[in-house]
């Protein structure tokens, strides 16, 4: 079940041109492409007619044709030509979803339309904003997409499944504090006066044997998005303390967004953005592929993980670090829920 009211990341801009891309998203699929003047668009993969995907047919100017009996539809969705008929059915069209391009991102809402508002995107400004650099990646995941929330919200598993790049031994018993605010959650981990992760140590530049503080704050916005603001500052330099830590130290924003695709798989859109050194675009590249690389264990978890739910309910248990996860899958029960009553009612 999926919160179906909500604006999701489909695609990288990048991504899309005047090819089509399919690309199921909530158990529907989607067929994106740009008009010929380069606006995006998003319909239905799914031809009213004998369900052929649009996506293998072709698209000539602004309209797609159907591959199997060529019936053509418009940028909104409705079939403007039949060829073997002059009558156009009134129910003869493709859904058309609410999109907007932002961040470099194209998100689409997936629910009722009258209720796309814009204004509902999450932040993820990082990705536009000339104080940051990044770099960003996709990865399909084999697995539901909770999954994969519960594994952003966790550093427990960091030296464990990271031990090479991300976890230091001290991480799994790191100092853990939880906050809510309505439908969000802050998940913090401090870590004093410690030796600095390998990554960050490369990162910051941290001479050799310098302790340093570490911050890890994860911030989880429903339906499925988590942004997790990391850094290191010189041990004792007053890091915890400090409003302004983002802005003296060395800062990254892991920037994740997840895309159901069907109940046991998601799409999987990322970014790691920083503070530091922008003016050396290796920085960008390095961490397109260094992220990935490193998230690649965690797609490798959570298929696993999945592979064994598949075969059966088991008992779990819940630990005291556990806190955040189980909050989050209650907020998303209840949205869920809230949604399927209100759809009932209507
Ligand atoms: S299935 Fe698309 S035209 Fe027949
Ligand atoms: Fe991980």
């Amino acid at each position: 079940m999926f919160v179906r009211n909500a604006w999701y990341v489909a695609a990288w801009d990048h991504e899309i041109g005047r090819n089509m891309l399919r690309r199921i998203m909530l158990d529907e699929p989607v067929v994106l492409f740009r008009t010929v003047d380069g606006k995006c668009v998003a319909l239905e993969d799914r031809c009213c007619h004998r369900q052929a995907p649009l996506s293998m047919g072709k698209l000539v100017g602004n309209i797609v044709q159907c591959p199997y009996h060529g019936l053509q539809f418009d940028p909104s969705g409705k079939c403007v030509k039949i060829p073997s008929q002059d009558r156009i059915p009134p129910t003869a069209k493709v859904k058309a979803y609410p999109l907007v391009e932002r961040n470099h991102w194209i998100w689409l809402w997936m629910g009722d339309p009258a209720k796309a508002d814009p204004d509902l995107i999450e932040d993820f400004h990082w990705l536009d904003d000339p104080k940051w650099g990044f770099g960003g990646n996709y990865l399909h995941v084999e697995a539901n997409y909770l999954l994969l929330v519960e594994n952003l919200l966790d550093t427990t598993h960091l030296p464990f499944l990271h031990p090479e790049s991300l976890g230091t031994d001290a991480f799994a018993r790191s100092e853990l504090e939880v906050t809510r605010d309505g439908d969000r959650i802050q998940v913090a981990r401090w870590l004093m006066d410690k030796s600095p992760a390998p990554f960050h140590k490369q990162m910051g530049d941290f001479p050799d044997g310098m302790n340093v503080d570490r911050w890890q704050i994860a911030h989880f916005a429903p339906p499925s998005f988590v942004k997790l603001d990391v850094g290191s500052a010189p041990a004792g330099a007053g890091m915890r303390t400090a409003n302004d830590r983002g802005s003296r130290w060395m800062n990254m924003w892991n920037l994740n967004a997840i895309t159901p695709e069907t109940e046991k798989t998601a799409h999987y859109f990322f970014a790691q953005a920083y503070n530091f050194k922008l003016d050396q675009k290796w920085i960008s590249d390095m961490l397109r592929t260094q992220i990935r690389d490193i998230f690649l264990q965690d797609m490798t978890m959570v298929k696993a993980q999945q592979e064994n739910m598949d075969l059966g309910p088991s008992p779990v248990v819940n630990l005291a670090q556990d806190k955040a996860w189980v909050a989050m899958r209650q907020i998303v029960d209840r949205l869920v829920k809230e949604e399927q009553q209100q759809a009932k009612a209507a």
